[in-house]
C-alpha cells in the first residue's frame, strides 16, 4: 500500500477562537501549551493574522508583533502560519504596494513561515504584490480560493483560478470554505479537478457550521487532498473546524496515517479543555456556536456573519427582521456580481441587506462600501454587474477596471512619520497603518505599562 500521509494544519490559535469567541484568546492563555504543541508534528500551526491583529490592539491590549515573537520562540520546530487578506492585509481597505511589501517583510522577519493569502473576490490582481513579496522573503505562499456557490462559480472556474495562483508562484492551494458549503460529493469533484489542473499540494479549510465538514474532508482525502485544517477538540465543531484527534484517529493505520501522536495531542487537548470551560462559564463561548446551523446552507452566510447580523439587528431593536434580512442577502449578492461572502464582502453585503429591509425599499439607502464594491474599488466581481443597476447606484461616478492598487500612491513613508511619536519598534508603523483610529490609544497604554513595570 503506497503511503500518503495527510498533513495537519492546527487552527486553535487563530481561526478556532476567531470563529468561536470573537478572537479573544490571549497570549497568557496560549503560552503554557506552546512547547507541547511544538512536539506534535503538525504541518503548520495557524496562529497569526486574520482578526487576531485587530483583537490584540483593540480588545486585549497586546502587541501583535510581540505575540508573534513569543510564538516563534516557544515553537521553534513548527511552521507558523498566518492569514493575509492580499492587498487589504489585516485591515479593511486597499493599501499601496509599498505598505504590503513592508508588512510581508516584517511578518517573515518576526517568525512567519507560511502566508495564506486570499482575496474576497478571487481577483488575482489583489494577490500579486503580496505573493511576490512573500516569495522574495523566502516564505511558503499558500494561495487561497474563497469558496462559494453561484451560477458563475463552478469547478472549471476554481481550477482556472488555482492554476493562475500556481503560475503566480503559490507553493500550495487552500480551498477556503468559510461557510461550510462543501458537500462530500462536490468536494470530491472539486479536488479531483484541482489535482488534474495543478501540481502543488491542496489544503482543505472547511468550517463545521453546516455539519458537513468531516464527510467532505474524508472525500477530499480520498480524492488527493494533501493538507487538512483541524482544531484541537475543545475548540472544534460548530462554527470552528473538524476536531484534530478525530481526523488523526480516522486515518490511523491507513495509507493516509498522519503519524501524529495521540498521547501528545491529549496533552494539548487538556489545556484547551480548561480554556473551553472558562469561556463557557464567562459566557464568551455560547453553546449556540457549537451546534449545526442549517441557515448557512440556505443563505450561504458564514457563521460569524450570522452572529454579527443578529447583534447588529438587536442593537436597533429589529431582531424580528432577522429572517427577512437573511432572505435578502442572496438578492444583494446577485446584484453585486456574486462575491463570495468573506471579510470584507460579508460585512458590505450584510449591511446593505439590513438597509434594504429596514428602509422597506431596495437601495433607497446605499452605504459607501457597497458603492465602492459596485464601482470596482475592491477589484472585479466574479460576475459582471448589470450596467443599469451600477448606474442607479453610482449616479455617474466612473467605474474602475484597473488593479485597484494601481491608483494608490506609495504611503509607507507618510505612515512612518505619523506613527513616529509613539514608535518603539519599526513594526509600530504597520500597526498604525492597519488601525489608525485604535493604534494611538494602544500605543499610549503600552507606554504606561512599560513605565509602571
Ligand atoms: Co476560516
Amino acid at each position: 500500500m503506497a503511503k500518503k500521509p495527510i498533513k495537519i494544519t492546527e487552527v486553535a490559535l487563530r481561526d478556532a477562537h476567531q470563529s468561536l469567541i470573537a478572537t479573544r484568546m490571549t497570549m497568557d492563555e496560549m503560552r503554557p501549551i506552546l512547547p507541547a504543541m511544538d512536539k506534535v508534528g503538525y504541518f503548520s500551526v495557524e496562529c497569526w493574522g486574520g482578526a487576531t491583529f485587530d483583537a490584540c490592539i483593540r480588545f486585549l491590549n497586546e502587541d501583535p508583533w510581540e505575540r508573534l515573537r513569543i510564538l516563534r520562540k516557544e515553537m521553534p520546530n513548527t511552521k507558523l502560519q498566518m492569514l493575509f487578506r492580499g492587498q487589504n492585509m489585516l485591515g479593511y481597505r486597499h493599501y499601496a504596494d509599498d505598505a504590503v511589501e513592508y508588512f510581508v517583510q516584517k511578518s517573515v522577519a518576526n517568525g512567519i513561515d507560511i502566508l495564506r493569502i486570499f482575496d474576497a473576490l478571487n481577483d488575482p490582481r489583489n494577490l500579486q504584490t503580496s505573493i511576490r513579496a512573500a516569495k522574495k522573503e523566502g516564505a511558503h505562499v499558500q494561495g487561497c480560493i474563497s469558496y462559494t456557490l453561484s451560477p458563475v462559480h463552478n469547478n472549471e472556474y476554481f481550477a482556472n483560478y488555482a492554476k493562475t495562483l500556481q503560475d503566480m508562484g503559490a507553493d500550495s492551494i487552500c480551498i477556503k470554505d468559510m461557510s461550510g458549503l462543501l458537500t462530500p460529493y462536490s468536494t470530491q469533484e472539486l479536488v479531483t479537478s484541482l489535482k488534474k489542473t495543478i501540481s502543488i499540494p491542496v489544503d482543505i479549510h472547511s468550517h463545521y457550521t453546516s455539519g458537513l465538514a468531516s464527510m467532505s474532508i474524508l472525500k477530499a482525502i480520498e480524492s488527493g487532498a494533501d493538507i487538512i485544517d483541524t482544531a484541537i477538540s475543545p475548540l472544534a465543531m460548530g462554527t470552528s473546524h473538524m476536531a484534530t484527534e478525530t481526523l488523526v484517529a480516522a486515518l490511523k493505520d491507513t495509507e493516509y496515517d498522519t503519524g501524529l501522536d495521540m498521547k501528545q495531542l491529549n496533552v494539548v487537548r487538556e489545556h484547551f479543555a480548561g480554556l473551553r470551560e472558562k469561556y463557557l462559564a464567562s459566557g464568551q463561548l455560547s453553546p449556540k456556536m457549537l451546534g449545526v446551523d442549517a441557515n448557512t446552507l440556505l443563505y450561504q452566510v458564514p457563521g460569524g456573519m450570522l452572529s454579527n447580523l443578529l447583534s447588529q439587528l438587536k442593537m436597533m431593536k429589529k431582531e424580528d427582521k432577522f429572517e427577512e434580512v437573511l432572505a435578502e442577502i442572496p438578492n444583494v449578492r446577485k446584484d453585486c456580481g456574486y462575491p463570495p461572502l468573506v471579510t470584507p464582502t460579508s460585512q458590505i453585503v450584510g449591511s446593505q441587506a439590513v438597509m434594504n429591509v429596514l428602509t422597506g425599499k431596495r437601495y433607497a439607502m446605499v452605504n459607501k462600501e457597497f458603492k465602492g464594491l459596485v464601482r470596482g474599488e475592491y477589484g472585479s466581481t466574479p460576475a459582471p454587474i448589470d450596467p443599469a443597476f451600477a448606474d442607479s447606484i453610482l449616479h455617474g461616478a466612473e467605474r474602475i477596471t484597473c488593479r485597484p492598487a494601481d491608483l494608490l500612491q506609495p504611503e509607507m513613508e507618510k505612515l512612518k512619520a505619523e506613527a513616529a511619536q509613539w514608535a518603539i519598534q519599526e513594526e509600530d508603523a504597520l500597526t498604525y497603518a492597519m488601525f489608525p483610529q485604535v493604534a494611538p490609544k494602544f500605543f499610549e497604554e503600552r507606554a504606561k505599562r512599560t513605565q509602571n513595570g
